[in-house]
């Protein structure tokens, strides 16, 4: 059957009751460390999630910053009770604990309903949860728009629970089309959308291995571009390195915490599926504004980061993913578009050795103050504290020495005209915006690249404003 896909059509309010079972086998390593803090306080979270929008960021963000309390959660769900062990510890290898874990946590922490098969993957929420917190500053940050608008996104291979999806449409007024190629997975995330009275919001979509990724060739699908792609892709290239990957975790092999083959496995693992996607972007490019992967190996994130250079991308975000001790992932988004990701979320590897793998920085600090220094004085001299777009280097004497030259060729008559429209750029090759903030010890003055594709510039333009403001001091 065909259906049609319109993004943006309205929310209905979820119905509720918690469901039961489920559980993760693409997340090694059980974090054991993810232990429940025995606090006797209840925790404020558990007053229930707020309603989806900007308002509620920091409710979400801040969700996992702390161990979930398991004492507290099996007060309050006594499916969860049940499972947790005398000791207040979760036996993370055995995978009806688990499950149990993700449907407790969806429900009390997002108000979402889950079914899952036990045989299928089971998505550990942390984790999941913090794709889209990454997700909302990437796109958050690369519009001028302000945060929160409505976007229509696609999770390439949903699953069975369709979580993406789900968490997204929680948070924020997003539309998804969702994918899949297994039918056991798809009929679960059907009901799964279901459950949550998401139909009108997630449109799914069933697959075969040879499709492209991307579904335009689809005849529901009347949009022309999609505002962003993510992607948990299938993880080992065999069978049997998914099987000894389950061995050496003593998890049971094809159960929710491993998951099937058919979920986890494709020749060449998750590279050559994110290959894959790599090559349709290239073909797709402006139709996307971010294509984006979650990564299990960080051999892959350093191999794709140099095909993206290769490819000419410039304009790249990568991020890592920490969970208990143990528990590491990446993530990767790229965009033919110039709006640049703010720092956060373009450069979210801290560690030094990392530096190679990141893009260009995106922010630069002008000068700081003592807080009892004025601080008008300084920037009087800067047109303009707030955003800006420039079509040229502006600020070059080579560019000031040239502009001259112009306009006393031009005679005083042409510089009274407005330009005509070839006279005007036909693209902003700088976009940026100046922040003052001042702080309790100081005042910093920081220029923030918004668009553009040519690095040189934005450093050449923060050497000169840097200039200017200590010229002001
Ligand atoms: C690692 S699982 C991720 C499931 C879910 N998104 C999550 O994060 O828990 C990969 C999913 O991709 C699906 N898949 C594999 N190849 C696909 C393809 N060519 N197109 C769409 N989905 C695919 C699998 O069936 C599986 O559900």
């Amino acid at each position: 059957m065909t259906e049609t896909f319109k993004p943006g059509s309205k929310r209905k309010a979820p119905d509720d009751e918690a469901d039961p079972d489920l559980q993760d086998l693409r997340d090694p390593d059980p974090p054991q460390s993810f232990g429940g803090s025995r606090s006797s306080q209840p925790d404020p979270r558990r007053s229930g999630p707020p309603d989806p929008g900007v308002s509620a960021d920091d409710y979400f963000r801040h969700l996992y910053d702390t161990e979930p309390d398991f004492a507290q959660l099996a007060k309050q769900d006594p499916d969860f009770k049940a499972v947790v062990q005398p000791n207040g510890q979760l036996d993370f290898t055995n995978p009806h604990a688990t499950m149990q874990l993700t449907k407790t946590l969806l429900q009390a922490d997002f108000g979402l309903k889950i079914d899952l098969p036990e045989d299928r993957l089971c998505p550990p929420v942390p984790n999941r949860h913090n794709y889209i917190l990454w997700l909302k500053d990437l796109m958050d940050t690369t519009s001028y728009n302000p945060p929160g608008r409505p976007l229509c996104g696609l999770d390439v291979g949903t699953g069975a629970s369709c979580i993406y999806p789900l968490l997204g449409t929680r948070q924020r007024p997003w539309t998804f089309v969702a994918t899949d190629i297994d039918d056991k997975n798809l009929a679960y995330a059907r009901r799964n959308i279901h459950l949550n009275n998401l139909s009108s919001r997630i449109h799914l979509l069933s697959r075969q291995p040879s499709d492209p990724l991307i579904p335009f060739d689809h005849p529901s699908i009347k949009t022309k571009t999609i505002d962003f792609v993510m992607m948990n892709p299938p993880f080992y290239s065999s069978p049997d390195e998914m099987l000894s990957s389950a061995q050496k975790k003593s998890r049971p092999p094809m159960s929710a915490c491993t998951g099937a083959p058919v979920e986890m496995v494709c020749s060449g693992g998750e590279l050559s599926h994110v290959g894959r996607l790599l090559r349709e972007s290239l073909a797709l490019r402006d139709r996307v504004q971010w294509y984006t992967t979650m990564l299990g190996k960080l051999s892959s994130l350093e191999a794709l980061v140099e095909q993206l250079r290769e490819a000419g991308i410039d304009n790249y975000a990568v991020t890592e993913f920490v969970q208990g001790s143990k528990t590491r992932r990446w993530a990767l988004g790229w965009s033919f578009a110039p709006m640049r990701p703010a720092e956060h979320a373009a450069r979210g590897m801290k560690a030094a050795i990392w530096k190679k793998l990141l893009p260009p920085a995106t922010t630069t600090d002008l000068l700081q103050l003592p807080v009892d220094t004025p601080v008008e004085p300084v920037i009087a001299r800067i047109n303009d504290i707030g955003l800006g777009l420039a079509s040229e280097n502006v600020w070059s004497r080579a560019w000031r020495r040239k502009k001259l030259r112009e306009q006393s060729q031009q005679g005083l008559d042409n510089n009274m005209q407005d330009p005509s429209p070839s006279q005007q750029p036909a693209e902003c090759r700088l976009g940026f915006e100046i922040r003052v903030v001042m702080g309790k010890a100081k005042t910093s003055v920081s220029l923030h690249w918004r668009e553009g594709h040519d690095p040189l510039l934005f450093e050449s333009f923060g050497g000169f404003l840097s200039r200017k403001l200590k010229e002001n001091k």
